[in-house]
């Protein structure tokens, strides 16, 4: 009887803790800021490393509309695979507890579309797809920073 009641304490006070987490995972790290987006909250150090793979993603969506406006499928579907999935790894793993899960859901999205336009670019050889493909992914960028912002937490 005993050593039932304490299972049972001990579901409850473990089921608590993973909602608890999914809880965290889903909302983020976010404040509502005064332009009307959301704010996400995360250190320097984050928020310097999020800024650089953005930059890097802007760099590789025009290398990726030069290279296939010159015919060069091999080139832009390379830069499109180093912008998909196979680069979230060197995402910081608390990055990842601080923004909220639609925003972790765009980004996938982006990651995957990515990774599409690899594929398609070297199977399909087509200009005018892959360009479709590009602006449909960058849609993403527009609706992810329509709604959110990145900041430097309050120590
Ligand atoms: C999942 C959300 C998300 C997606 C998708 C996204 N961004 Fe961003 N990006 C942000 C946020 C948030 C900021 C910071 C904006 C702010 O604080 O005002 C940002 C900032 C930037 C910046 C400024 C970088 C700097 O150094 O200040 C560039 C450039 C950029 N994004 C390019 C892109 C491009 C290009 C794409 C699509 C291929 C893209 N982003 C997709 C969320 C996203």
């Amino acid at each position: 009887m005993k050593s039932s009641k304490l299972s049972w304490l001990l579901v409850a006070i473990l089921s608590i803790i993973v909602l608890v987490f999914t809880y965290k995972f889903t909302v983020g790290e976010v404040k509502p800021s005064d332009d009307g987006r959301l704010a996400v909250q995360l250190s320097k150090d984050e928020r310097n490393a999020v800024l650089l793979e953005m930059r890097t993603w802007l760099q590789n969506s025009q290398a990726m509309l030069a290279a296939v406006s010159s015919q060069d499928f091999a080139t832009a579907a390379n830069i499109a695979k180093s912008s998909g999935m196979a680069a979230e790894a060197a995402t910081p793993g608390s990055l990842f507890r601080k923004i909220p899960l639609e925003m972790k859901k765009l980004g996938f999205d982006t990651r995957q579309k990515f990774d599409e336009i690899a594929v398609d670019a070297e199977k399909l050889k087509d200009t005018q797809h892959t360009i479709k493909q590009i602006s449909t992914a960058m849609n993403n960028c527009v609706a992810c920073h329509a709604n959110y912002r990145f900041v430097e937490a309050a120590k």
